[in-house]
């Protein structure tokens, strides 16, 4: 089968599509014919050299992706029967025409979306989820600060958490992207180029500051978020595109707010949990995207590139173009 590839870490230049032999399902996986993946952060990292796939994991690149059931291993429990179609949560391989999946890990395709929407939602939507609700404890009427609001879990973020009855406010660094955000539900958005965003956001709520904030941008924005936490509020980290170094006051601000501080990474989480992960999002989630919810979710493509394009693909990310997903076609 043809896979996303790279010979030694380093640019975008250096990715390429490799022949390699077709993963076979072990014990209680089925293997998808994959139609689409679509690109995450962590793939540039990897591909960096800065982020290795967990132990026994594949290493070709792509954390989900979606297709059919065309092969079932042995012990599997009749979830799934071939030529289902479905998306899967994967540590990583999905960027490749085939990918094995233990079977509770694969969720159905809503109805009415494609199967390159669907390869968009489950790495952005899971990791978005589990932040708001599993660690954030997202509560109706509290304010959640997204940062990066117009990234692929940003953009799934902000409409979870207007459906949880919660208030997004998200930062970005364009007018264009805060637009984008106000139109998926964000209440209000600030520009953390131009202005002061915890000042911002602490105009916004009249002091009280936000009771949650979803953060992937580490060290650069530290006393920032700080500042406009709430009182007891919670602020997840789950990725450091502005650094992991911290100088300053971090632990004496935080103990006057009561903060609580929790790092969360959903790649090296074990299976179990992400079998919780994925069935509570199915059951909860999964239904809002059917065309005839009130509420409905919709995963956010910016592009759709064929996988031969994988080279710009990564060149399109790691410029911050991207407003949601990017989408890689697999040749069928
Ligand atoms: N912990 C986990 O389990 C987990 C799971 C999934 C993703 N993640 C993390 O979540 C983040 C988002 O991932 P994604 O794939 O959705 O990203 P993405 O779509 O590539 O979006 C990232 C955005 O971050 C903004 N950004 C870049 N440099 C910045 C800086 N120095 N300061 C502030 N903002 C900056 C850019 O938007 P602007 O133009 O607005 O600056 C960029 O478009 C990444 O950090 C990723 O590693 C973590």
């Amino acid at each position: 089968m043809l896979a996303v590839h790279f010979d030694q870490p380093g640019g975008a230049e250096n990715l390429y599509l490799k022949e390699v032999a077709k993963p076979c399902p072990k014990e209680g996986e089925v293997l998808l014919k994959v139609a689409a993946s679509a690109l995450n952060r962590a793939d540039l990292l990897q591909r960096q050299g800065q982020y290795d796939p967990p132990p026994g994991t594949s290493s070709i690149l792509g954390l989900e992706a979606s297709g059919h059931v065309v092969e079932l291993g042995p012990g599997c429990q009749g979830h799934w029967k071939i030529g289902d179609s479905a998306m899967a949560l994967l540590p990583g391989g999905g960027q490749a025409q085939y990918v094995t999946v233990p079977e509770e890990l694969l969720m159905p395709i809503p109805e009415g979306l494609t199967l390159p929407q669907a390869a968009a939602i489950p790495e952005a939507w899971l990791t978005a989820f589990q932040l708001l609700h599993l660690l954030g404890h997202v509560q109706a009427g509290e304010f959640v600060l997204i940062h990066a609001g117009s990234s692929g879990v940003g953009t799934a973020a902000i409409q979870l958490t207007q459906i949880a009855g919660a208030i997004p406010l998200v930062t970005a660094g364009s007018e264009h992207k805060l637009q984008m955000a106000e139109k998926l539900g964000a209440a209000a958005g600030f520009n953390y180029k131009e202005e002061d965003f915890s000042e911002a956001t602490l105009r916004f709520t009249k002091g009280a500051g936000v009771d949650l904030i979803l953060d992937c941008i580490g060290g650069s924005y530290w006393e920032k978020n700080v500042n406009c936490l709430a009182l007891d509020g919670r602020w997840i980290l789950y990725g450091l595109i502005g650094g992991g170094d911290v100088s300053g006051p971090l632990l004496s601000k935080l103990l006057f707010k009561r903060g609580n501080l929790i790092a969360s990474l959903l790649r090296s989480r074990n299976k179990k949990y992400k079998q919780t992960l994925v069935k509570t999002f199915t059951e909860q989630i999964l239904p809002h995207f059917s065309k005839n919810s009130p509420q409905r979710l919709l995963p956010v493509l910016d592009r759709v590139y064929p996988v031969t394009d994988i080279q710009a693909a990564h060149k399109y990310m790691e410029a911050n173009r991207n407003v949601g997903k990017i989408v890689l076609e697999l040749p069928q």
